[in-house]
């Protein structure tokens, strides 16, 4: 997760670049550049390590321009050096970027066969020089920008300037939030609204697929489509802006929207795309580890569950997960050569703390999936494995869930890797797969209309149940906890194998069944208990993908996910499940983002 300003103003752009690259440190800090046109050319300032290096380059050799772009970098392809800072530059254009661009590979060779070169490892440069060969065809800027942007497969934000065009900053969003900022004769845009919150406090929100062109007086947006589009200006005050709703009704939607950028920040922190290389942070010797403990509650401990069917199958480490309230008392037996693992958003949460630090007592090696990085638990932890969530402020927890999930996942690959079940070909054919996840989730958030329809007719339910197989059953126990936390609608899941053992005398007309099964080797078991269910009247929600939708019984109402491999179900399956739990509850008339008896941060017993 990077952080992008760019500025068309009517005074000098360098202090104020800065300003708001401090403010968006917060979102990586390992290099660091900014590019602002002077006498018609586009020149770039940039530097290894944190913005006061780049303050060093500038107090030598200063921006001279009204009209500029900046960038903080957190280093996904390529090093964190200054030739990958950004803004990279290719003929005409000079771009910074926050996301991934997953065919960059493909792309950069399909360009070098063109006579193009490069001179960094990123991905950025790609989207730079095939903006750049748009423009060398003839294409007038905006349909240059159309015509890459096209061509690109991943999830990103960019900002663009061109050589030779004095007063104009171009943008576009997929899967990476961007904002555009109105002043008075000064246009902005910016990662979020603390980008833009020292210039103005009228902001827009562009949606997914939107790209822009700024200059002094307008912004001139499009849609995915490539028409022409106006998006809702709205006041927000500066100081709200770190924890503002943007166009979001609740801060839970909101936060559902911004798993993409979460779950790619997070496996930034775990994989270098470039070497395809997945390790565990903190110098921590998977090799070496010959059991896991997770301790956690609530949705942290089913993303524990879901870390534990790949610490198994991947790497086949024996792995435990346990609600830290019941392992805390229970005097468990641990061997040595366990290693650990409490997951936890706050870091905070005292049945997770206590467990963490009974294990600690007993000489274990102990590690923390923690969301905040100054925590009891971050600090206390022998080490810790962050996840990159952000600030979540929704009580029911989205994307914290997720970028747990997705380090847990990374830390399995680690951990097949480092223990020899997988060579350097797959752990590489697997971190590809994992960056394909921003983009795969930020399709999934795109479902929100199909499910908002079902909403009406769940929220007339007093019981519903989820079904799962697999990896899916930890997300049907979070699927339902997300109903019953924040609609008050009572909601269990289910292994969907016992549901013949006991839970099945539960079914009617009037007990809804949500089934979460994409097609996996698993999915003609699940298909068998849907059966089950259908022939005893149950209303079925079958969320799935095209392929397993094609089975599914007749009466049942479909949702249809993107298609992908199963290890990444779990991410990309989440987001659904969520906005269920989400569309219910505002059709309930339910304060969702702080539901009735519960708290963000449990730090009692
Ligand atoms: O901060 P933590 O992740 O340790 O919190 C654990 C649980 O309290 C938390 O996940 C809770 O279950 C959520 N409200 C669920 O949405």
């Amino acid at each position: 997760m990077c952080g992008i300003i760019g500025i068309v103003g009517t005074h000098s752009v360098q202090e104020r670049l800065i300003d708001s690259l401090k403010r968006l440190e917060y979102r990586g800090y390992d290099s660091a550049g900014v590019a602002g046109v002077t006498d018609g050319r586009v020149v770039r300032r940039r530097a290894a390590g944190k913005i006061r290096a780049l303050e060093d380059v500038l107090a030598e050799s200063p921006l001279e321009a009204t009209v500029g772009i900046g960038h903080t970098r957190w280093a996904t392809h390529g090093a964190p050096t200054t030739r990958n800072a950004h803004p990279q530059e290719a003929g005409r254009v000079t771009l910074v970027h926050n996301g991934i661009i997953e065919n960059y590979a493909e792309l950069r060779e399909a360009l070098k066969a063109r006579g193009r070169t490069f001179e960094s490892d990123t991905d950025t440069e790609v989207i730079a020089s095939l903006i750049d060969f748009e423009l060398s065809s003839g294409k007038p800027p905006l349909e240059a920008l159309k015509a890459a942007l096209d061509q690109l497969t991943g999830a990103y934000a960019i900002g663009v300037l061109i050589d030779g065009e004095d007063s104009l900053v171009m943008g576009a969003r997929k899967g990476s939030p961007l904002v555009v900022g109105y002043g008075d004769g000064e246009m902005f845009i910016g990662s979020d609204a603390l980008a833009v919150g020292p210039f103005t406090s009228r902001i827009a929100y562009l949606e997914e697929g939107d790209y822009v062109a700024i200059d002094h007086n307008q912004a001139q947006i499009f849609n995915e489509a490539g028409h022409r589009v106006e998006r809702d200006v709205r006041q927000v005050p500066a100081s709200a802006a770190l924890v503002e709703k943007g166009n979001y009704r609740h801060f839970m939607e909101k936060e559902i929207h911004d798993q993409p950028d979460a779950c790619q920040h997070t496996l930034s922190a775990y994989i270098d795309p470039t070497t395809g290389k997945v390790t565990a942070p903190g110098g921590v010797d998977l090799a070496a580890v010959t059991r896991i403990q997770i301790v956690a509650c609530g949705t942290a401990s089913y993303a524990g569950a879901i870390g534990r069917y790949l610490f198994e199958s991947l790497a086949g480490l024996p792995c435990d997960v346990e609600v830290a309230s019941e392992f805390r008392y229970r005097q468990p037996a641990m061997t040595p050569g366990t290693l650990a693992i409490a997951v936890s958003q706050s870091g905070e949460t005292a049945d997770t703390l206590a467990a963490l630090r009974w294990c600690k007592a007993q000489g274990l090696m102990t590690a923390a999936v923690v969301n905040v990085h100054e925590s009891t638990m971050a600090r206390e932890a022998d080490v810790l494995f962050p996840t990159h969530a952000g600030p979540e402020i929704g009580v029911a927890s989205t994307k914290a869930f997720t970028s747990q999930v997705a380090a847990l996942i990374a830390l399995a690959v680690a951990a097949a890797a480092a223990r020899g079940r997988i060579d350097a070909v797959e752990e590489a054919r697997i971190s590809k797969l994992l960056m394909e996840a921003p983009r795969l989730i930020a399709e999934a958030t795109q479902l929100e209309d199909d499910i908002r329809a079902l909403a009406p007719d769940l929220a007339r339910a007093r019981d519903i149940l989820y079904l799962g197989r697999g990896a899916m059953y930890p997300l049907a126990l979070e699927g339902a906890l997300k109903l019953k936390e924040i609609s008050y609608i009572h909601a269990e899941g289910y292994a969907a194998g016992e549901l013949k053992h006991g839970p099945i005398a539960l079914i009617e007309e009037a007990t809804p069944v949500i089934v979460i099964a994409p097609t996996d080797p698993l999915f003609e078991k699940t298909l068998s208990n849907m059966s089950e269910v259908a022939a005893r009247g149950g209303p079925i929600v079958l969320i799935t993908d095209a392929q397993g939708a094609r089975h599914a019984p007749p009466g049942a109402r479909v949702i249809v996910g993107p298609s992908c491999d199963p290890l990444l179900a779990p991410l990309v399956y989440a987001p659904p499940i969520q906005l269920l739990a989400y569309y219910v509850a505002v059709q309930k008339g339910a304060d969702v983002d702080q539901p009735r008896n519960l708290a963000k941060s449990v730090t009692v017993e």
